[in-house]
């Protein structure tokens, strides 16, 4: 069998191959609450074959919405509409997950087709963004931050925990923290927007605290037997050499309780070059793995079933997260496993497809 096809546990979850979906926002709900769309989008994904669903950047906080139409778990209502299609990525064999986010300092903007850039200031749609320090982004979202104040910091980590009791009352088994992109707890970590003077800024364990303390937080109130992760930023492609803290980071992730990281990029400045190209990113994953000792994935530019094989079996990633190649076909994972020659390719679809289909391809 592929290494990709092979089924992968970590704590009381299974997935039935190695690949995962990696988040993808919608952009699409109303007031937080998904919809029919975002229904059939992952529940699409799911019978598509992936062994992980990961649902959208989901904001804990009204104003931690990317984009008015981001989804959200701040509400018990939005957690009731997230519930079905909880169901439905299960039923299609799945492992239903989430990840929570709050966008800091790049909320409060338009949808990507729209503009992709901040709302206008007398704009009634757009809101107050709040950050580390009042310092923002730059380029296409220049609105400036409001610095986020000690009792504000207690309020958004309140919001992680509650937003985290939402996800497993809705019924997801996979919950990881974002905390990459740039967005809030990024935005703490990095010197690009971390201009703080107080225990939450400065040095190396003051820019830690706010991620650390989050997820302690969201750890005390998430199962110890469901896989707890985070996306994480471990470089910002900046010219420095800032990968050494980001794995560092990571260290201290795994010793407050994390089970798993996403191995991504930080996103904190518009001047970053990142080096994109094919897979890109497996031989920095791979270093977080070896460095640290945590299972890990990462996405970005792995579109080949070969590539995405090699990422496991050369033991970089443990699985294998995308993202675009699923929007172009969802049925992705059926087509590698055929590419790849793997026994019983039809077996990577949920029952009443593979049946037939393996009928077929032996009749
Ligand atoms: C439509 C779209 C929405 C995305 N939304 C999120 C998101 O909600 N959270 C996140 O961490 N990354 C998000 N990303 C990044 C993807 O998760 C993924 O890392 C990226 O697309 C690179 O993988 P790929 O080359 O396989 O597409 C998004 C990407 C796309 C294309």
């Amino acid at each position: 069998m592929p290494s990709l096809f092979t089924p992968y546990r970590l704590k009381d979850v299974t997935l039935r191959n190695r690949i995962a979906v990696s988040p993808m926002c919608q952009y699409s709900a109303e007031d937080g609450v998904i919809n029919d769309w975002h229904h059939v989008h992952l529940a699409g994904l799911a019978r598509g074959g992936a062994g992980l669903v990961i649902a959208e950047a989901t904001a804990v906080a009204p104003e931690g919405r990317i984009t008015p139409g981001c989804a959200g778990l701040w509400s018990d209502a939005q957690a009731e509409a997230w519930a079905p299609t909880v169901a439905a990525i299960k039923a299609a064999g799945a492992v239903p997950g989430i990840q929570i986010a709050h966008a800091g300092r790049k909320a409060s903007a338009n949808r990507p087709w729209e503009g992709d850039d901040h709302i206008a200031a007398d704009d009634p749609r757009g809101w107050q963004t709040i950050a580390p320090s009042a310092v923002p982004f730059g380029a296409n979202l220049p609105k400036v931050p409001r610095a986020m104040d000690l009792a504000e910091i207690e309020r958004v980590k309140g919001d992680f925990v509650a937003a985290a009791r939402r996800a497993r009352a809705a019924g997801f088994e996979w919950l990881e923290l974002h905390f990459a992109h740039g967005y809030l707890a990024q935005s703490f970590f990095s010197t690009w927007s971390n201009r703080r003077e107080d225990a939450y800024g400065g040095d190396f364990d003051g820019r830690a605290r706010f991620p650390l303390e989050t997820l302690a937080a969201v750890r005390a109130v998430w199962p110890e037997s469901l896989p707890l992760t985070a996306r994480f930023g471990v470089t910002e492609f900046d010219g420095s050499d800032d990968l050494e803290e980001g794995i560092e980071m990571v260290r201290r992730f795994k010793a407050a309780g994390l089970d798993f990281i996403d191995v991504s990029i930080g996103f904190s400045t518009p001047s970053a070059k990142v080096p994109w190209g094919p897979a890109f990113m497996g031989p920095i994953a791979e270093r977080v793995r070896r460095e640290t000792g945590l299972p890990g994935t990462t996405s970005w530019f792995v579109s080949r079933p070969a590539e995405a094989d090699a990422l496991v079996t050369d033991e970089k990633v443990d699985l294998v997260s995308l993202g675009r190649p699923l929007l172009a076909d969802p049925h992705w994972p059926y087509r590698a496993a055929i590419e790849l020659g793997a026994d019983k390719a039809a077996w990577t679809l949920p029952a009443p497809y593979a049946h037939w289909l393996e009928r077929y391809r032996t009749a």
